[in-house]
């Protein structure tokens, strides 16, 4: 046995990626016939110009078995050799059974265990740092970490402030045991400060305001957001968050191969980018084709950043991602696809 991440028995690496977004496209043009606002300014402010839609029928399990099948048939494994399966999302096919647990059903993956993780846009951070930590103990060999997000499902669309932001899809990246020395898994830091809560909520259909006549009427089982608010805490935390991961690593910016960040506003991406040192040509922006899928943006930004020839085998990788919570995450690895 070899120590090899600050008392971790083995190094975790990412292996494979699935990607899936529903073909239903819902561009600014269509959102000017739904609601008061123009297709200038949801560029100008978000730098979104569509946004990927699921189609009545599918929910997020489903989009998650989608992208789920395809990470493992880009591995070569079966849905049995895996040890478990983390599905991060906000929005559930329902409260429960987990969703996790509709996935493993779905795919086949008999013997494995599963289980939700609700951290909203930090989602699939989270989920990658809780799947590297299993791998790198030594408790698991393979655990893959699905984002998917129906967020059509809880937008309401006669709101022009949210409806414009969101779309549907999913990312699944399997996290494995890495071999022969391989680096994988480099380290990340995570804060949730709940202070924030009230700024980004879906405030009915818990236990707090279950769901009745009144508060369906009052559209509370909508997203709800102060986006100013928002938009400041993203930017100065995102940043604070990974000037100090690079620095607790005796990294600087410059080292830095590739930037993926959660995609919710490009003028986002870029005040932190731009705050942090990293220049935009290594920085990963795709929010203009998908809009913000919430768990679902880091592997889809990672997807797009492979097939543009911007991410590859060897690079360093520094995640970030901001979200309602409020949480915040960071996590650098060694791309090992
Ligand atoms: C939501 C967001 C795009 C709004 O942009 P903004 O520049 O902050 O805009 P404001 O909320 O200050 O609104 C400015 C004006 O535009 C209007 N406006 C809001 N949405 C509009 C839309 N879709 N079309 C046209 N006008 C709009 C507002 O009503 C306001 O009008 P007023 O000045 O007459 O009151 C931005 O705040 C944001 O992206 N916040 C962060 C969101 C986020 O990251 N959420 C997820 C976190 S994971």
């Amino acid at each position: 046995m070899f120590c090899l991440l600050g008392g971790s028995l083995f190094n975790a690496k990412i292996s494979a990626l699935g990607c899936y977004a529903p073909p239903r496209v819902l561009t600014n043009f269509d959102l000017e016939k739904m609601v008061d606002t123009s297709n200038e300014w949801i560029l100008e402010r978000t730098g979104i110009c569509e946004r990927h839609i699921a189609a009545p029928e599918m929910a997020t399990s489903d989009m998650a078995v989608e992208a789920a099948r395809i990470a493992l048939e880009r591995r070569g494994i079966e849905a049995t050799d895996l040890n478990a399966i983390i599905v991060c999302t906000v929005t559930p096919d329902m409260l429960f059974p987990s969703t996790a647990c509709l996935v493993q059903d779905r795919l086949g993956a008999k013997g494995v265990w599963g289980f939700d993780l609700v951290a909203a846009c930090c989602s699939f951070l989270y989920g990658l740092t809780t799947a590297a930590h299993l791998v790198s103990a030594g408790a698991h060999d393979k655990v893959l970490v699905v984002g998917s997000d129906t967020m059509s499902r809880i937008i309401d669309y006669t709101d022009r402030s949210t409806c414009i932001l969101f779309g549907d899809g999913a990312g699944a990246m399997l996290v494995e045991r890495a071999e022969n020395g391989e680096q994988g898994f480099i380290g990340f830091m995570n804060e949730v400060d709940g202070s924030g809560g009230d700024c980004l909520k879906m405030p009915a259909g818990g236990s707090r305001m279950p769901a009745t006549c009144e508060t369906v009427e009052n559209r509370l089982h909508y997203v709800k957001q102060e986006g100013q608010q928002v938009f400041k805490y993203a930017v100065r935390k995102m940043y604070e968050m990974c000037r100090d991961l690079l620095a607790k690593h005796g990294l600087t910016p410059d080292d830095v191969s590739v930037m993926i960040p959660h995609q919710a506003n490009r003028r986002i991406i870029s005040a932190v980018a731009e705050r942090l040192g990293v220049p935009c040509d290594r920085v990963v922006i795709n929010i203009h084709r998908y809009g913000n899928t919430t768990s679902a943006t880091i592997p889809l930004a990672t997807r797009d950043a492979i097939e543009g020839g911007k991410l590859k085998k060897g690079d360093l990788v520094l995640f970030a991602a901001v979200g309602a919570g409020y949480t915040v995450g960071a996590s650098l690895w060694r791309w090992n696809i």
